[in-house]
Protein backbone atom coordinates (compact mmCIF):
# COMPACT_ATOMS: atom_id res chain seq x y z
CA UNK A 1 0.00 0.00 0.00
CA UNK A 2 2.77 2.15 0.98
CA UNK A 3 4.53 1.56 -2.08
CA UNK A 4 1.27 2.08 -3.74
CA UNK A 5 0.81 5.68 -2.60
CA UNK A 6 4.21 6.49 -3.38
CA UNK A 7 3.83 5.58 -6.86
CA UNK A 8 0.77 8.00 -6.86
CA UNK A 9 2.61 10.22 -5.86
CA UNK A 10 5.33 9.98 -7.94
CA UNK A 11 2.31 10.56 -11.17
CA UNK A 12 1.76 13.47 -9.20
CA UNK A 13 4.80 14.88 -9.27
CA UNK A 14 5.62 13.81 -13.09
CA UNK A 15 2.10 15.84 -13.52
CA UNK A 16 3.26 18.67 -12.11
CA UNK A 17 7.14 18.82 -13.14
CA UNK A 18 5.32 18.61 -16.97
CA UNK A 19 3.34 21.60 -16.72
CA UNK A 20 4.61 23.79 -20.00
CA UNK A 21 1.76 26.61 -18.75
CA UNK A 22 -0.60 26.64 -21.53
CA UNK A 23 -4.43 27.29 -20.68
CA UNK A 24 -5.93 24.20 -19.94
CA UNK A 25 -3.55 22.23 -18.57
CA UNK A 26 -4.09 23.15 -14.76
CA UNK A 27 -7.26 21.05 -14.71
CA UNK A 28 -5.25 17.57 -15.84
CA UNK A 29 -2.83 18.66 -13.23
CA UNK A 30 -5.40 19.31 -10.48
CA UNK A 31 -6.92 16.09 -11.32
CA UNK A 32 -3.72 13.95 -11.15
CA UNK A 33 -3.46 15.95 -7.70
CA UNK A 34 -6.90 14.64 -6.57
CA UNK A 35 -6.00 11.17 -7.56
CA UNK A 36 -3.20 11.24 -5.43
CA UNK A 37 -4.65 13.07 -2.31
CA UNK A 38 -8.75 11.90 -3.06
CA UNK A 39 -9.06 15.57 -2.94
CA UNK A 40 -6.84 18.97 -3.95
CA UNK A 41 -5.33 20.05 -0.35
CA UNK A 42 -4.00 22.99 0.67
CA UNK A 43 -0.56 21.92 0.25
CA UNK A 44 -1.45 20.81 -3.30
CA UNK A 45 -2.40 24.26 -3.94
CA UNK A 46 0.75 25.71 -2.89
CA UNK A 47 2.97 23.54 -4.62
CA UNK A 48 1.65 23.79 -7.96
CA UNK A 49 1.78 27.66 -7.28
CA UNK A 50 5.47 26.85 -6.19
CA UNK A 51 6.18 25.28 -9.29
CA UNK A 52 4.21 26.52 -11.89
CA UNK A 53 4.30 30.53 -10.54
CA UNK A 54 0.28 30.19 -10.60
CA UNK A 55 -1.01 32.25 -8.00
CA UNK A 56 -2.20 29.96 -5.25
CA UNK A 57 -5.52 31.74 -4.85
CA UNK A 58 -6.22 31.94 -8.76
CA UNK A 59 -5.19 27.91 -8.28
CA UNK A 60 -8.01 28.10 -5.29
CA UNK A 61 -10.53 29.85 -7.66
CA UNK A 62 -10.24 27.07 -10.43
CA UNK A 63 -10.64 24.47 -7.48
CA UNK A 64 -14.07 25.86 -6.28
CA UNK A 65 -15.13 26.92 -9.43
CA UNK A 66 -15.46 23.41 -10.92
CA UNK A 67 -17.59 20.38 -9.08
CA UNK A 68 -15.25 17.74 -10.07
CA UNK A 69 -12.69 18.68 -7.35
CA UNK A 70 -12.79 18.19 -3.76
CA UNK A 71 -11.35 20.32 -0.73
CA UNK A 72 -12.10 18.08 1.37
CA UNK A 73 -11.31 14.54 2.28
CA UNK A 74 -13.44 11.71 1.39
CA UNK A 75 -14.74 9.21 4.00
CA UNK A 76 -13.77 5.48 4.03
CA UNK A 77 -17.47 4.41 2.62
CA UNK A 78 -18.76 6.30 0.18
CA UNK A 79 -22.64 6.29 -0.41
CA UNK A 80 -23.71 7.45 -3.81
CA UNK A 81 -27.54 8.54 -4.58
CA UNK A 82 -28.89 7.72 -8.06
CA UNK A 83 -29.80 10.48 -9.49
CA UNK A 84 -31.18 9.66 -12.55
CA UNK A 85 -34.83 9.91 -14.03
CA UNK A 86 -36.28 6.38 -13.03
CA UNK A 87 -34.42 7.24 -9.50
CA UNK A 88 -35.55 10.58 -9.22
CA UNK A 89 -39.65 10.10 -9.76
CA UNK A 90 -39.25 7.01 -7.33
CA UNK A 91 -37.99 8.92 -4.29
CA UNK A 92 -34.72 10.35 -4.52
CA UNK A 93 -36.14 12.74 -1.74
CA UNK A 94 -36.70 10.43 0.69
CA UNK A 95 -33.26 8.48 -0.18
CA UNK A 96 -31.74 11.84 1.03
CA UNK A 97 -34.01 12.49 4.08
CA UNK A 98 -33.77 9.10 5.26
CA UNK A 99 -29.79 9.68 4.47
CA UNK A 100 -29.71 12.57 6.65
CA UNK A 101 -31.51 11.51 9.50
CA UNK A 102 -29.44 8.32 9.86
CA UNK A 103 -26.11 9.79 9.13
CA UNK A 104 -26.53 13.74 9.45
CA UNK A 105 -25.41 13.77 5.99
CA UNK A 106 -26.10 16.23 3.32
CA UNK A 107 -25.10 15.89 -0.60
CA UNK A 108 -21.22 16.41 -0.77
CA UNK A 109 -20.55 16.04 3.18
CA UNK A 110 -18.57 13.76 4.98
CA UNK A 111 -19.33 12.97 8.32
CA UNK A 112 -17.18 13.94 11.37
CA UNK A 113 -15.66 10.66 11.96
CA UNK A 114 -14.76 10.28 8.74
CA UNK A 115 -16.78 7.06 8.02
CA UNK A 116 -18.94 8.10 5.33
CA UNK A 117 -19.53 10.47 2.68
CA UNK A 118 -22.26 11.49 0.65
CA UNK A 119 -22.01 11.93 -3.41
CA UNK A 120 -24.58 11.26 -6.05
CA UNK A 121 -24.18 9.28 -9.66
CA UNK A 122 -26.15 9.40 -13.24
CA UNK A 123 -27.93 6.24 -13.83
CA UNK A 124 -25.97 3.37 -13.03
CA UNK A 125 -28.39 1.05 -15.69
CA UNK A 126 -30.35 -0.90 -12.68
CA UNK A 127 -33.38 1.03 -13.65
CA UNK A 128 -36.31 -1.00 -12.87
CA UNK A 129 -34.67 -1.52 -9.20
CA UNK A 130 -35.70 2.40 -8.49
CA UNK A 131 -34.54 4.06 -6.19
CA UNK A 132 -31.31 2.90 -5.90
CA UNK A 133 -27.79 3.81 -3.66
CA UNK A 134 -24.73 2.30 -3.98
CA UNK A 135 -22.33 1.91 -1.00
CA UNK A 136 -18.88 1.24 -2.23
CA UNK A 137 -20.11 0.17 -5.80
CA UNK A 138 -22.48 -2.38 -4.11
CA UNK A 139 -25.91 -1.99 -5.54
CA UNK A 140 -29.14 -1.57 -3.11
CA UNK A 141 -32.64 -1.15 -4.85
CA UNK A 142 -36.04 -0.76 -4.43
CA UNK A 143 -35.38 1.05 -1.48
CA UNK A 144 -37.95 2.80 1.10
CA UNK A 145 -37.37 4.33 3.98
CA UNK A 146 -37.09 1.15 6.05
CA UNK A 147 -34.95 -1.07 3.52
CA UNK A 148 -32.58 1.98 3.48
CA UNK A 149 -31.91 2.28 7.39
CA UNK A 150 -31.77 -0.85 8.00
CA UNK A 151 -28.84 -0.85 4.90
CA UNK A 152 -27.56 2.19 6.94
CA UNK A 153 -27.60 0.82 10.10
CA UNK A 154 -25.74 -2.16 8.87
CA UNK A 155 -23.04 -0.17 6.70
CA UNK A 156 -22.29 2.54 10.33
CA UNK A 157 -21.86 -1.70 12.21
CA UNK A 158 -19.36 -2.86 9.95
CA UNK A 159 -17.85 0.51 9.96
CA UNK A 160 -17.74 0.62 13.97
CA UNK A 161 -15.87 -2.94 13.42
CA UNK A 162 -13.58 -2.34 11.44
CA UNK A 163 -12.27 0.60 13.58
CA UNK A 164 -11.56 -1.62 16.47
S1 LIG B 1 -32.13 6.06 -12.90
FE1 LIG B 1 -31.23 5.20 -11.15
S2 LIG B 1 -30.44 3.35 -11.91
FE2 LIG B 1 -31.24 4.28 -13.69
Amino acid sequence: MAEQTTEEFKQFNVDLWKFDGHEGALIPLLQSAQDTYGYVPEKAIHYISHVTGIPAAEIYGVVTFYAQFRTKPLGKNIIRVCNGTACHVNGVKMLYNTINEELGLNYDETTDDGQFSLLSVACIGCCSLAPVITINGEVFGRLDAAKLRKILRDAQRRAKASEQ
